[in-house]
């Protein structure tokens, strides 16, 4: 396939130069948003006279036929064009002959480039936030089955202070709620403005109507500043940067997966079907999927940071080096929708194991500070009952004891402010039942968070 741009050139281009250049490799995912925007360029040159209405029947029958043969396959991209847009623009006028020609009058790639990659990543981001939705959905389902299943929350992963298992999962679903509102956010900054018109950078002398084509495609208003229309790519990098983030949580909740149906840890039981073997070792199941996960995050900040430092120093307006946005975008894009569409099956078939949970909070003395808290209630200032537990846990430690297995002796030797009482409160059940602070772990609390998520998610 011949250059677009023939006719200054001496001589044809080296073939290397050819290969370096070429973008249909990885462009040619956006035909049918290429050819969306040629369908409504075209009829809006029509409605300004800028080409006639013979013209605009043969440009449109010319572009249907092409997406009627890719659907069939009747039509196999050429991967030596030199991109989707001239490959676009060169089958038509093989088809309809100058009415393909004509195509391209007040159009330059640059806002054609512009337009198309917010076409596709409008659809793409559309999709990502119904795998989402759907993760949201999972957590929701598994929190509200494991509400009542009493864990330690870590801090510095050590056992810290009760909560239960469907708390801990509610935490992510708020993370991904988040990652929901920037993905919201993302598509509606890049819905806003319409690149096409913008030309080459400076517009054109051509009557182009720039609202018809902009409320055609589904942008609220084409952008104010033809240069910034086409050397544009910030909705690149906010979408990126919203599924970096993604990423992040998705990540964060693979390694305590990871932890969890570890031996050492055993809160979990992932379904076979969700894990691999050993080639050697007979007893393995390994999480793979959310190690792959975890090790995946890197590549989508790769592609982050690839977006970010292409474009700092590049003076306006398009500069060829854009071209490399769409390989970094469209791999973020691809390996978030890979691990949404692996992790949710995971989580939904994975068994809690409530039994292995309670004995973990039974050790590490995470009512603790519920027994703190005990003598605070009945008169000892905090720091006071802070420093008293401690001594408790101390002892404890040195006998190898829990807190709950001190008789009534034993703890008024410490404190004459305890009496019976104290082992109901600090009963792990009743530890976290009473966190009844707005936002805890307590099964009522709990539940609130479920159906405010999900009345969010719809
Ligand atoms: N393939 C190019 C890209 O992806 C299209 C724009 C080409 N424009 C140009 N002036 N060479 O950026």
């Amino acid at each position: 396939m011949p250059q677009l741009w023939q006719g200054r050139a001496s001589k044809a281009v080296d073939s290397r130069v050819n290969d370096f250049n070429s973008s249909i490799r990885f462009d040619a995912r956006m035909i049918e948003e290429d050819i969306q925007g040629s369908l409504v360029h075209s009829a809006m040159l029509a409605r300004q006279g800028i080409i006639s209405g013979a013209d605009l029947e043969d440009i449109h029958k010319g572009l249907r036929s092409i997406l009627e043969d890719l659907h069939s396959g009747a039509l196999d991209i050429d991967p030596a064009a030199e991109d989707v847009h001239t490959f676009v623009e060169q089958t038509l006028t093989a088809r309809v002959g100058n009415a393909g020609k004509r195509l391209h009058t007040g159009r330059s790639r640059n806002d054609q480039v512009a337009l198309d990659i917010r076409l596709y990543l409008r659809g793409a981001c559309a999709d990502l936030q119904a795998q989402v939705k759907e993760l949201i959905g999972v957590l929701c389902d598994k929190a509200q089955e494991s509400a009542g299943y009493v864990m330690p929350g870590y801090t510095h992963l050590q056992r810290a202070q009760p909560v239960t298992f469907g708390h801990q999962l509610m935490a992510y679903a708020s993370m991904l709620l988040r990652d929901l509102g920037r993905l919201q956010d993302a598509a509606a900054r890049m819905d806003a403005e319409c690149p096409l018109g913008s030309g080459a950078l400076a517009g054109t002398t051509y009557p182009l109507d720039r609202f018809y084509t902009a409320e055609q495609l589904g942008f609220a208003a084409p952008c104010r500043n033809s240069i910034d229309g086409v050397s544009d790519r910030d909705f690149c990098i906010e979408l990126c940067a919203a599924m970096a983030t993604c990423m992040m949580h998705l990540s964060r909740l693979s390694e305590e997966v990871i932890l969890w149906c570890s031996w050492e840890f055993k809160f979990i039981e992932l379904d076979d079907a969700f894990t691999t073997g050993s080639s050697i070792m007979p007893q393995k199941k390994n999480p793979d999927v959310t190690e792959l996960i975890r090790g995946k995050t890197g590549r989508v900040y790769g592609d982050l940071n690839t977006l970010l430092v292409m474009m700092k120093g590049l003076p306006l307006a398009y500069d060829k080096d854009m071209q490399e946005d769409k390989e970094a975008i469209f791999d973020a894009v691809d390996t978030l929708a890979l691990c949404l569409k692996t992790i949710t099956p995971m989580l939904a078939t994975m068994t809690p194991l409530p039994a292995n949970m309670r004995r973990a909070a039974a050790k590490g003395f995470i009512n603790a500070t519920d027994c703190a808290d005990y003598l605070t209630k009945k008169g000892m200032p905090f720091r006071d009952a802070y420093k008293c537990t401690g001594t408790m846990v101390a002892a404890c430690i040195a006998a190898d004891k829990t807190l709950e297995e001190l008789t009534l002796a034993e703890f008024k030797q410490y404190s004459d402010l305890f009496e019976q009482d104290v082992f109901a409160a600090i009963d792990l059940t009743a530890c976290c039942e009473g966190r009844t602070s707005y936002g805890g772990p307590c099964k009522e609390s709990v539940l609130a968070q479920i159906a405010e998520v999900r009345e969010k998610i719809g």
